[in-house]
């Protein structure tokens, strides 16, 4: 996260001290680095210029406006799996032709959404949704571009709730079946099918899941071209991991090393869904220090950000770095439970922690928090979700608002007769 530094025993952001962003924007925030997300997405981006591809930046990652806009004006399109998040890519600038749409409940709404808007394609997950979309579209007098997501039984090697391409998923049709739904496919008349998709699952630090994945994907490709099927997509999903703490998940020049010359075979344009490994190392949580609280068993430290703003932790048992604002060289270390003020045990951001001692008042960085962060959070124990801030150089911009307590009961009715009653 070369864009989060210490500078003399600062924490920075860019030419920003974290500590500034915190007396200005008020705790908790996220913060995010504009340099690392422009890089990051040029470093897949370029990763692949060997073959005709599209980035379709996964946009359940980070859904926030500015960095939709950011990306596509980075030439990004986007993975998107909702209506929400077809709005979202479309207010941001998205080009419809580089917007490809997944997911296992697509609604009849959101599927003449996307048609409206006409995207680039719809990423099938079972043969009951293609009934679905057929419909949807001969309603409208169109025909709908889809490619197929295979389940390619491959196993990533992640943690069970983010491995979606294997047997028991519920992502994708199964490969053994996948020619018979091609053909079903291809015989409806409000379809036209043109891409084979496979997602094998999320924080992947290996690039052997993404080869064995494409040698599937591949030999269907080819069986069902000459089956007279005209396949012209290729989606090889996202995927690829991050470092968090000591993982050495590849870089985006190995993965497309292992598998550029299978595209190559493939003789199709490529698609590309990134998330986590352009936003995530992009962000840090910002947080400051409520209390200590010392126990027979542990040292709590109580911060003021908790599960409800970055549940992964608490979902994943996912490890987050957490790091001082302010780094005192001398500091003794001690191992603490970092936990936030919601009601539950499992409430927390790191367990058996050993760090730089800390007291009340301390601004803390949790980091690796830019990718299923806010986007995950939710206003659990009624506390407004926390702001955005975007770091460039040496400025900083709110790219969303803290909410306040009237966000927190917009659209809530109280029925008359509760009042006549009361
Ligand atoms: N394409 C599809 C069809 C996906 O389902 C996903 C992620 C992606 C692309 C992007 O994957 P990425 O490059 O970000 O790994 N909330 C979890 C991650 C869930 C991932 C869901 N699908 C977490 O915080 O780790």
């Amino acid at each position: 996260m070369r864009d989060f530094h210490y500078r003399d025993d600062a924490f920075f952001c860019e030419d920003v001290p974290l500590e500034r962003i915190a007396k200005e924007r008020d705790t908790p925030c996220y913060v995010y680095s504009h340099a690392t997300l422009t890089r990051h997405f040029h470093a897949f981006d370029q990763a692949f210029a060997a073959v005709p591809h599209i980035v379709a930046f996964a946009v359940k990652a980070n859904s926030n406006l500015a960095v939709l806009q950011l990306m596509a004006s980075c030439g990004s399109g986007a993975d998107i799996v909702s209506g929400g998040e077809l709005f979202r890519a479309l207010h941001a600038g998205i080009p419809p032709n580089k917007i490809v749409f997944a997911g296992v409940g697509k609604r009849a709404e959101e599927i003449a959404f996307a048609l409206k808007s006409d995207i680039l394609l719809f990423n099938v997950e079972s043969s009951a949704e293609l009934e679905v979309i057929n419909d949807v579209a001969g309603g409208m007098g169109r025909q709908a571009r889809v490619a197929l997501r295979i389940n390619p039984d491959v196993d990533p090697h992640t943690h069970p709730y983010i491995s979606t391409g294997m047997k028991k998923s519920k992502f994708g049709i199964a490969a053994d079946r996948a020619n018979e739904a091609f053909q079903k496919a291809a015989a409806l008349s409000h379809i036209h099918v043109i891409g084979v998709h496979a997602h094998v699952g999320s924080q992947l630090t290996h690039v052997s899941p993404f080869v064995d994945s494409l040698k599937r994907v591949i030999a269907l490709t080819r069986n069902l071209k000459a089956q007279g099927i005209p396949i012209r997509y290729v989606n090889i999903g996202g995927g690829l991991g991050i470092t968090y703490s000591n993982e050495t998940p590849p870089h985006p020049n190995e993965l497309a090393a292992a598998v550029v010359p299978l595209l190559k075979e493939a003789d199709c344009d490529i698609i590309l869904e990134p998330g986590r490994v352009i936003v995530g190392n992009a962000g840090v949580l910002l947080t400051r220090v409520l209390y200590r609280k010392e126990t027979d068993a542990k040292t709590f430290v109580i911060v003021d950000a908790a599960m409800n703003d970055l549940l992964r932790p608490s979902l994943y048992d996912a490890h987050h770095d957490v790091l001082p604002v302010h780094r005192v060289p001398t500091a003794p270390e001690e191992t603490y439970d970092v936990v936030g003020p919601v009601c539950e045990s499992g409430d927390f951001l790191a367990q058996n922690r050993t760090m730089p001692t800390v007291k009340a008042g301390d601004l803390l960085a949790v980091m690796s928090a830019g990718a299923y962060g806010f986007t995950m959070a939710s206003n659990y124990n009624s506390r407004p979700r926390v702001p955005e801030i975007l770091v460039k150089g040496g400025e900083n911009f709110v790219i969303r608002e803290r909410e306040t307590f009237e966000d927190l009961i917009r659209g809530e009715r109280v029925p008359e007769f509760l009042y006549s009653t009361a």
